[in-house]
């Protein structure tokens, strides 16, 4: 990938951490550096603290890019949501405000998604060749789905409906501390989430993150699911790894990757044209091609209505 460090910055709801990352390992270049959250987590006040962890590691990073993460949807460059972050950033277009606060390429991505590709890279997923789904189980239930080592962004499978509730308003480890629940009184919601999920998207592994991951033992034994669940290895590091891999990812892919406005405009033109042609050597067989597949479709269609008795068939038909 690259031999200089890459900066990650986790901006999360308590602390904003950043650390240059090796991407040989995965492992830190240097000691992180947290700054608490602003109260009012607007994108500017946001903006200064990463500014400050910027110029901070500024040295080590030379012009390099990097990546940063936002317990928000991220669909190129633009924030889409806020669950439990300040308002400011629904549609709003972040990834150009940093980078013209900071002079330098800036990749940004969903919270979830990006500890889920550094599991997937680096963690408890290494090198898995199937589904995986990353859950990570806090303030909110953030989810990242990675295939093969690729990542499907924003799933924001914590929000699925149960018994007409929104998920994580019920099954978070956030609800857990806040209602006072105990191990085995909170078992049962998040075990019933894992069911739910499970029987939408039938992933090959489950990898749980989050602060309530170091606690693993006391109720991920106790979930009967029928999918495979492992605690997360890199724990409160892998927001600020994954950040750093999809920092220097996109900056690869980015220049051959259409954009998807593009892609989108010849969907729709292609499903605009009429019918996909019959491919044939010239105008006329293609005409009469088109014309005998319809006629055999019209016998079947007669022969499903009036069905002569098996032994009456003409032997022609076979
Ligand atoms: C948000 C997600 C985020 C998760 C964890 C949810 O409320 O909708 O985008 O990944 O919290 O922070």
């Amino acid at each position: 990938m690259t031999t200089r460090p890459v900066l990650g910055i986790d901006i999360g709801g308590s602390g904003i951490k950043g650390a240059p990352v090796d991407l040989e390992t995965g492992t830190f270049a240097a000691e992180r550096l947290r700054i608490p959250t602003p109260k009012k987590s607007t994108p500017k006040k946001v903006g200064a603290a990463v500014a400050e962890i910027v110029e901070h590691f500024a040295e080590l990073i030379g012009d390099g890019p990097i990546g940063l993460t936002v317990p928000a949807v991220v669909t190129h460059g633009v924030t889409r949501s806020a669950a439990n972050i300040d308002p400011g950033w629904i549609d709003f277009e972040a990834e150009k405000m940093f980078e013209d606060l900071l002079g330098r390429k800036v990749v940004m991505l969903n919270d979830a998604d990006a500890a889920g590709l550094a599991e997937a890279h680096y963690g408890a997923a290494k090198g898995h060749p199937g589904l995986v789904l990353l859950s990570t189980l806090g303030t909110g239930i953030g989810s990242a789905l990675v295939h093969a080592g690729v990542l499907i962004a924003n799933s924001e499978l914590g929000h699925i409906e149960i018994d007409g509730k929104d998920a994580e308003t019920q099954a978070s480890s956030g609800v857990k501390d806040k209602l006072g629940l105990s191990y085995k009184q909170w078992i049962p919601r998040i075990e019933k989430y894992f069911q739910t999920v499970e029987r939408l998207i039938w992933p090959d592994l489950i990898v749980v993150g989050g602060g309530v991951s170091k606690d693993s033992d006391k109720f991920l034994p106790y979930l009967k699911l029928n999918t495979p669940i492992v605690p997360a290895t890199l724990r409160n590091k892998a927001g600020i790894i994954g950040a750093a891999w999809m920092a220097v990812y996109r900056q690869q892919h980015d220049a051959d990757t259409e954009s998807v406005a593009e892609a989108n405009r010849r969907a729709i033109e292609r499903s605009q044209q009429p019918e996909v042609p019959v491919v044939g050597d010239s105008d006329s067989d293609r005409d009469d091609r088109v014309t005998a597949v319809d006629a055999d479709e019209q016998v079947e269609v007669d022969e499903q209505v009036e069905a002569p008795p098996a032994e009456d068939a003409p032997a022609e038909q076979d």
